[in-house]
């Protein structure tokens, strides 16, 4: 595996919108678990591949963690071709960002989602999320259509208000 680069506000593959993955390959699989590694490396609970230069509809997310409650547990997903089928509710919480550095702000998500997606050995599934999974995932597949959360957040500020 190997770290990759990740880009930062101001570059402009963050705000393309991404094409979809037409082809699930060893190279993807190696992709994908290269974006994890840099995840983990920068302590992030998400990475979008435009974060790291590549211009696909691919994200990785992992909030175990950062997560408290055991219902989120089931660790790391490689979300491929995305789309939110479902949302539910409405919760205001904060968010960071890897390609924000030490930039804090609340954002509105929905509370409980669905996704359907493609896995990285090209199965057809579908997950139900909530809490902060789901806005994990919501704030991954905003990168895929070139949208990075201070654009949308409120009370942005540099470094955390709630440390945990
Ligand atoms: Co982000």
């Amino acid at each position: 595996m190997a770290l990759l680069e990740i880009k930062k506000a101001g570059d402009p593959v963050l705000k393309e919108i991404c094409k979809p993955v037409e082809k699930i390959d060893k190279r993807l699989r190696k992709f994908l678990d290269d974006m994890a590694e840099t995840m983990y490396a920068s302590e992030g609970v998400g990475i979008a591949a435009p974060q790291v230069g590549v211009s696909i509809r691919a994200c990785v997310v992992d909030v175990s963690a950062r997560n408290n409650s055991d219902a989120d547990k089931k660790s790391r997903y490689d979300l491929i071709n995305p789309v939110i089928t479902y949302r539910e509710g409405s919760e205001l919480g904060e968010e960071g960002c890897l390609s924000c550095p030490d930039l804090f702000g609340d954002v509105e998500r929905a509370q409980k989602i669905r996704v359907e997606y493609i896995s990285r050995f090209n199965k057809k599934k579908t997950l139900e999320a909530e809490g902060l999974l789901a806005r994990c995932i919501q704030h991954e597949l905003d990168h895929l259509d070139g949208k990075l959360f201070i654009d949308i957040a409120q009370n942005i500020t540099k470094g955390r208000k709630n440390k945990d």
